[in-house]
């Protein structure tokens, strides 16, 4: 005997007259004068089914309610003319009810299927109610076509699939560790790794030239819509490679991913500097689904008779003096959308917003009557500012000023509908710098393994790294480097770092040996599989692309993890809290 000889959303009308099992929940029910409809639902879909007083079912079927599970048998019919439904895949016909069981009760539930405006912490705590909708079974089936997709991919390129430990020592992603504290090593911790990186480099060293995993990464950081504490990389490695030999790798990969949607990527994937990337667009992952450049325009203002302008546009090295023109839009700012636009720079560090309106009768803004007739004339020219258009400036010290004129430029597109959603722009940024600093304190841009072009170069600030990141429609999905394979040069990076050589052997010095015994060249980069799912599936959020995700603060609802733990387990794992709850 069998429970159901079809899904729901399988039948069509090449089934009319079939007796057909299904088995499911009930997704509604209503009593239309005696006739009792329900629409069945599983994971493939929903059917209509019907029950009229003359049907043995009809009185097991009057006491049906919501998410009642299902068993039942009847026959295909067409609906009646008129009474099609178009919205549904099987909303020409229907079942005709002849044996209905209740297999299981359910109480109401606590939230509507598929109703996306119930409150996170309610929806997450009844998260498997919440993934019976149809939405998530389409999100949760791409994920499985992409995890499939990337295997087939990787493995017909040659490459192998190793899984590498979660009970770890810390790796360097620049993020906080999670701790698993050892019982039988009093007082000694594992920490969960935050990427696979150090291991996969170990297996170049064991020769296995090319490795992937799918693999769990944690990382205790601010959470934010596309960056959970666990997430998921498709991970990848590989000896004896240029550059060009891993990047070309990962665009095998999301072109053979983004075929799964039926969409066309072209590659190569266009290259741009990051340097270019800063200057250009403010962001080392810009969105070039449009292209509204920021224009550099601080020898325009070294002349100017504002003296506070002219000393940040004449310190060209620290500082920039950034203009946004929006073409033709000039209308679309008011008092009140410019006040607003002030106020969201102004959130990421700006003083202000100055801004040049281009009207019928002549240029009008602050910062007109500051600049040299001559620079205003170049500024014009420069940026081929036409009746109707609306410049916006930004200045003072480069990071914060790529920062938020970089974020003006993506509001001020998405404010105005200038971003096509079914567009998907890849491309890669290339040529980091190595270093990074903040608060006096030099940090790897990626991470301290990376490959330097010029370890000899004694401004520290310019010597760039052999790394590069994927980035699509605004969004860092990936990233990767070609790694240091050479121990003396790995020492001096740890040097640079300010890691000596006492901290670099208690931390890494198993990697540094493991680089004394003939490591071959090798690079990879890591894809967020994650993230990649959101854009594949433009939800908005990463919570949606994982089945049991955590809070925005690190919780999960459902379990009530994290949690404390009895005495006793503490006691045997040699911990005494210092607040106890
Ligand atoms: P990186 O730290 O850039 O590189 O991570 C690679 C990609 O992983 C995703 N990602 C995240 N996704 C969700 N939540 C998070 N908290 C989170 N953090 C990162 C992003 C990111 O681009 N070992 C290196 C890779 C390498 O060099 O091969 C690494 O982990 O999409």
């Amino acid at each position: 005997m069998v429970l159901r000889t079809h899904l729901c959303s399988e039948l069509s009308e090449v089934n009319i007259g079939e007796n057909v099992k299904l088995a499911g929940w009930c997704n509604t029910y209503r009593d239309h004068g005696g006739v009792v409809f329900i629409d069945l639902r599983d994971k493939s879909g929903l059917i209509q089914l019907v029950c009229d007083p003359t049907s043995p079912a009809y009185s097991i079927a009057s006491s049906v309610r919501d998410e009642y599970v299902l068993l039942i048998s009847g026959k295909v019919r067409a609906r009646g003319e008129g009474l099609e439904n178009p919205k549904l895949k099987t909303g020409k016909i229907e079942v005709v009810v002849e044996d209905l069981v209740i297999e299981n009760q359910s109480k109401t539930p606590p939230i509507a299927i598929g109703d996306d405006n119930v409150g996170e912490d309610l929806k997450l705590k009844y998260r498997y109610l919440d993934l019976r909708s149809k939405k998530s079974f389409d999100i949760f089936k791409m994920r499985s076509d992409v995890c499939m997709a990337t295997r087939k991919t990787l493995d017909s390129l040659g490459f192998t699939e190793i899984e590498t430990p979660i009970l770890t020592k810390a790796t360097p992603e620049g993020a906080r560790d999670y701790l698993v504290p050892s019982r039988v090593h009093d007082g000694d911790f594992f920490a969960l790794p935050q990427s696979p990186q150090i291991f996969k480099q170990l297996l170049m060293v064991s020769g296995f030239d090319s490795y992937y995993q799918i693999a769990k990464c944690f990382r205790d950081e601010d959470l934010r819509a596309d960056r959970q504490p666990e997430f998921t990389q498709i991970d990848v490695e590989m000896s004896f490679c240029t550059q060009e030999d891993v990047m070309h790798v990962a665009e095998k990969l999301l072109q053979n991913i983004f075929a799964l949607k039926n969409i066309d990527v072209k590659t190569p994937f266009m290259r741009l500097p990051y340097s270019e990337a800063m200057e250009r667009y403010g962001s080392d992952k810009p969105d070039l689904r449009f292209d509204m450049p920021l224009f550099e325009v601080s020898d325009l203002m070294q002349d100017s008779s504002n003296e506070i302008f002219k000393k940040i546009a004449q310190d060209t090295k620290n500082n920039r003096f950034k203009a946004l023109i929006v073409k033709n839009r000039d209308n679309f700012f008011s008092r009140k959308t410019l006040a607003e636009a002030e106020e969201f720079v102004r959130k990421f560090g700006a003083q202000g917003l100055a801004y040049i309106q281009m009207k019928e009768d002549g240029a009008k803004g602050p910062l007109v009557k500051f600049m040299s007739e001559k620079s205003f004339d170049t500024l014009i020219q420069r940026l081929e500012a036409k009746v109707g258009d609306i410049i916006f400036f930004g200045a003072g010290a480069k990071k914060v000023v790529w920062d938020y004129m970089g974020r003006l430029r993506l509001k001020i597109a998405q404010d105005m509908g200038m971003i096509d959603a079914n567009v998907y722009k890849f491309l890669w940024v290339v040529d980091f710098p190595m270093f990074e600093e903040n608060e006096g304190k030099i940090s790897a841009l990626h991470h301290p393994f990376t490959m330097p072009k010029d370890i000899d170069n004694p401004d520290i600030e310019s010597i760039q790294s052999v790394a590069y990141d994927v980035v699509l429609n605004g969004i860092e999905l990936g990233g990767g480097s070609m790694r240091i394979h050479k121990q003396d040069i790995q020492a001096r990076i740890f040097n640079l770092l300010g890691i000596d050589s006492h901290e670099a052997q208690d931390k890494f010095g198993f990697l540094l040996e493991a680089l004394s015994f003939g490591a071959p060249p090798h690079g990879g980069f890591a894809i967020g599989l994650d993230r990649l799912i959101m854009l594949l599936t433009q939800s908005n959020s990463i919570r949606d692309v994982i089945a049991f995700p955590k809070t925005q603060k690190a919780t999960c609802p459902l379990t009530s993890a994290p949690s404390s733990v009895s005495e006793e387990q503490l006691r045997e794992l040699h911990i005494r809290l210092r607040n106890l709850k």
